[in-house]
């Protein structure tokens, strides 16, 4: 079976680019589950259920978050309501919301679907490997397809939790830094992994954001308002293929779509 993951979509042109492209390109691929992590989907930090909704109407059958999920008001309640909005496992265990998410695939397919932050650079109130094993325990006895989204800062983290979780999950995928990395694998123990699946936005920006504000944050330390910036919009995201009986990975390509 196959499954389209798309990366952080940022900003309106991010979701304009999913809006337009997501439901042509699942049937061009032939996939059967669609998963898009949403986390900057406001305006270039945050969602709010109205965004969540509009990816899930554009073909999204979960949406994943990360850092930036409390940015916005109103998320506590939705999250609290939704089977297939998830937010990230190692928050406070009083975190509304759910961090793992099991659906249906157009082939009937079961697919558990979980997020997870990293601790590297990002500020959380558990480490990953508090959690991992045992998420990765309980998706895997409620379905043989599982994703995982590690949302995380450094790619050496991102590689660890990949091997960690080789042999026991479908496929680690990384998002956070809307860089896509040219590491996209199958392990040995038959985990597909990539170090980040990119952005789906603005490209012609620093990681989404106006350059032009991003260097004046950086050059004078005051802080900016930042701006999600307009041009080089891409879609970016990875196509996976993985074997329904085994939950194990057959192949991993990253997807980058020139949008406008
Ligand atoms: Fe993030």
């Amino acid at each position: 079976m196959r499954i389209v993951f798309v990366a952080d979509v940022f900003g309106p042109p991010g979701r304009e680019a999913v809006e337009s492209q997501l439901p042509a390109l699942r049937e061009e691929l032939g996939a059967a589950l669609a998963v898009v992590n949403g986390e900057n989907v406001a305006d270039g930090r945050g969602i709010t259920p109205r965004l969540a909704d509009r990816l899930l109407a554009s073909g999204a059958d979960v949406v994943t978050l990360g850092n930036h999920t409390w940015a916005r008001d109103g998320m506590g309640p939705y999250l609290d309501a939704s089977d297939r909005v998830i937010r990230p496992a190692n928050l406070a265990s009083s975190a509304p919301g759910r961090a793992l998410a099991v659906v249906e695939a157009a082939d009937g397919t079961p697919v558990a679907v979980c997020n997870v932050l990293g601790q590297l650079f990002l500020d959380v109130p558990v480490g990953p490997f508090e959690v991992l094993d045992r998420l990765a325990e309980e998706a895997r006895g409620r379905a043989r397809v599982v994703l995982v989204d590690f949302h995380a800062e450094a790619t050496s983290e991102k590689m660890a939790v990949a091997r960690w979780l080789d042999g026991r999950v479908t496929a680690v995928i990384g998002t956070h830094t809307h860089v896509q990395t040219a590491d996209a694998r199958i392990q040995p123990g038959g985990t597909a992994t990539i170090s980040d699946a990119g952005m789906t936005g603005p490209h012609d920006s620093v990681i989404g954001v106006e350059a032009d504000l991003a260097i004046q944050r950086m050059r004078t330390g005051i802080p900016v308002r930042f701006k999600p910036a307009k041009g080089g919009v891409r879609l970016e995201g990875v196509v996976l293929d993985c074997d329904p009986e085994t939950g194990r990975a057959t192949a991993i390509e990253p997807l980058r779509i020139d949008v406008s």
